[in-house]
């Protein structure tokens, strides 16, 4: 069948096939002259965290969820120290930043994992404005607590903004007596959860829309299928609906929100009660800007947008998409006086014009050059919840052949999602453009959709591509793309 693989890990991880290269220590780098040196420390660590009053154990980047916030300006020098003080190997992946191979994260591909008790100091620089954020390359670290955001500033920004309001969202199992380990091995014993008809259940095929890439569409989402687990809990900032994370600010002021969806298995639909947003980036990258009253978040997707806010108590709505528990991720914008909504509040935005983020239109400043590509290369997602399975181009991660580019090609991916799941595929150390265009390092695929990428091959290494479903990739839905 077309979604099968050819072969396939009898334990679902990838550790079989991983490459076994070592690296030693991280390879040096100096900033260049004049070059602004932004540190920071990182500990990733055992923490108890208050969820609304239930203490809860994970791990996590200090002591909160989301981790502290990583912000310079574009063109900066970044020296960050890892200091791992988990029982586990670790790293960090700085998600969507164009930074040099050996600062990427990735074990096995771009470093050794850092093991407990050792540090490992990240240097790179920071070219393009956006936000982004980091999380672990190991195993389903990320569903932990181990996030934080990260904010790349534009030096030539004209102040687009009187306040901003960093909101990352997130599906949240752990401290619940099940870690994400726990879940992936029951996901391989048993296969996926979403709905009890297995695939092709919630939304099925009905009402999908695949390839339409032109204008924005409302009713039915296209996504079928979009995650595996069912969760307790949906957060924003760390907190659940029962004690909402606030933001104030004067009615008037424009407000930019910088969404950061680093749930492991989750699709959020997000609105601001009250409000129509206009998406003025997404992926750091800049668009057309588009006037919504809501938007889907894949895994590993960043969109910001700008709101004048009113007066009054607004409840901020991250709806799980697909997930029949946990209710929802809800936070809180007061500008004047209100009584807080209630936590399962159903803005009407929700179920207004939803914009399908990959109908976005570029803005000029953020195309590729025009150019033909001089390389074209097949990926297909391919796999089933049941066995739990998942690979790329025939095979999952290890044993499937990498992909290769030469420097200075513009490389053309021919992606087609072969499953009846929706998957965000995201791309290391590159952006890509969409047929549209649009510029992005995460895009959400639906069930059987097929799309052309391009990218230009100007930051040589060997670099992910992979779903951000974290369950998916470690059982195997990731490839590699090397320089040749
Ligand atoms: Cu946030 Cu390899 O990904
Ligand atoms: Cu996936």
């Amino acid at each position: 069948s077309v979604g099968a693989l050819s072969a396939c890990t009898s334990s679902g991880g990838n550790k079989a096939g991983m490459p076994s290269r070592t690296f030693g220590a991280p390879s040096s780098v100096s900033p260049s002259a004049g070059q602004k040196v932004v540190e920071a420390s990182l500990t990733a660590r055992p923490a108890t965290l208050d969820l609304a009053g239930r203490q809860v154990s994970t791990w996590a980047y200090g002591e909160a969820a989301p981790g502290p916030l990583v912000r310079a300006t574009a063109g900066d020098f970044l020296r960050v120290t890892l200091d791992n003080q988990l029982p586990a190997d670790t790293t960090i992946h700085w998600h969507g930043i164009r930074l040099r191979n050996s600062a990427d994260g990735v074990p096995g591909l771009t470093q050794d994992p850092v093991k407990p008790g050792a540090k490992y100091v990240y240097e790179f620089t920071a070219p393009d404005p956006g936000t982004y954020f980091f999380h672990p390359h190991v195993g389903v670290q990320l569903d932990r607590a181990l996030y934080a955001p990260m904010v790349i500033d534009d030096p030539a920004d004209p102040g687009r903004y009187d306040a901003e309001w960093i909101v990352v969202l997130d599906d949240w199992i752990d401290g619940t007596g099940t870690t994400p380990d726990d879940v992936l091995k029951k996901l391989i014993a048993d296969g996926g959860t979403t709905s009890p008809g297995g695939m092709g259940g919630m939304g099925g095929m009905g009402g999908m829309d695949h390839g339409s890439m032109g204008g924005m569409s409302m009713g039915t989402p296209p996504w079928g299928d979009a995650g595996d687990v069912q969760y307790p809990l949906f957060l924003i900032n760390g907190k659940p609906a029962t004690d909402p994370d606030v933001l104030t600010a004067t009615p008037g002021q424009k407000v930019r929100l910088r969404v950061i969806n680093a749930a492991s298995d989750t699709i959020f639909t997000v609105a601001l009660g009250g409000h129509r947003m206009t998406i003025t980036e997404t992926d750091g990258h800049a668009v057309q800007p588009a006037e919504v009253d809501a938007f889907y978040i894949g895994m590993g997707e960043r969109y910001d947008a700008i709101v004048t806010v009113k007066d009054g108590v607004f409840p901020l709505v991250a709806r799980p998409f697909g997930k029949t528990s946990g209710g929802q991720a809800v936070a809180l914008l007061r500008t004047g006086s209100g009584a807080a909504p209630d936590p399962g509040v159903t803005p009407a935005e929700l179920s207004g014009q939803v914009l399908i983020g990959s109908q976005l239109q570029p803005a000029e400043s953020s195309r590729l050059p025009n150019k033909s590509p001089d390389a074209t290369v097949d990926l297909s997602l391919q796999g089933s919840m049941k066995p739990y399975q998942w690979g790329i181009n025939g095979a999952p991660f290890g044993q499937n052949e990498p992909l290769t580019v030469k420097a200075g090609q513009r490389l053309r991916i021919n992606a087609t999602n072969m499953t009846m799941m929706t998957h965000p595929l995201h791309l290391h150390g590159h952006t890509f453009a969409l047929p549209s265009g649009l510029r992005k390092d995460t895009v959400l695929m639906a069930p059987m959709q097929s799309f052309a990428i391009d990218l230009d091959a100007d930051n040589a290494g060997d670099w992910m591509i992979h779903c951000h479903n974290i369950y998916h990739a470690e059982a195997g839905m990731m490839i590699a793309l090397n320089y040749v």
